[in-house]
């Protein structure tokens, strides 16, 4: 048997404190949330991501009465990016979510989601920093590897013993 332990680390803005570029992602995640389709969980999820070059592309979720159906806002965004500019590496991705009119306090993307963005990170080489971003606080994830250990480091696969 042996052990292994991983550190992670994130930086943690004050939402009104964040640089002007993540402000401008977070304000364009913001605006995609108003386009929610969230008629069963009333939550609006936008999300913005930039690509390689500046081009910004938006996603919010879009739910389904058939409820497997619907897709959170941030595949909506990552598979439309891969759609129309396949070739353009994502930079960085923000997401916010709305309820009751407010910003929620903190906001944390699905598992599948993670899977999704790992993948996004992995196909073009190139790290994918997450920016969530919350009322109060703005948490910025370095690396999608940030969000899912045991992702797939070597270090980490099966060694003889
Ligand atoms: N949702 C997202 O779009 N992204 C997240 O990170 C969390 C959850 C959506 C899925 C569903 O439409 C609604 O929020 C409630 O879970």
């Amino acid at each position: 048997m042996r052990t292994i332990s991983q550190t992670l680390q994130w930086e943690v803005f004050p939402s009104d404190g964040l640089p002007a570029s993540d402000r401008a992602l977070r304000d364009a995640a913001l605006e995609a949330a108003r386009r929610a389709y969230a008629p069963y969980s009333a939550f609006r999820v936008g999300c913005a991501v930039r690509l390689a070059g500046g081009t910004v592309v938006t996603g919010s979720n879009q739910e389904n009465a058939a409820f497997p159906s619907g897709i959170c806002a941030e595949r909506v965004a990552l598979f439309s990016a891969g759609a129309t500019h396949p070739d353009l590496a994502p930079t960085d991705l923000a997401l916010v979510a709305v309820q009751n009119g407010a910003v929620v306090p903190f906001i944390s993307p699905c598992g599948a989601c993670r899977q999704v963005m790992m993948q996004t990170e992995e196909r073009h080489g190139r790290p994918l920093r997450v920016l969530l971003c919350g009322r109060g606080e703005t948490i910025a994830v370095a690396s999608v590897r940030d969000l899912m250990p045991l992702w797939n480091a070597p270090e980490l696969q099966p060694q003889e013993s």
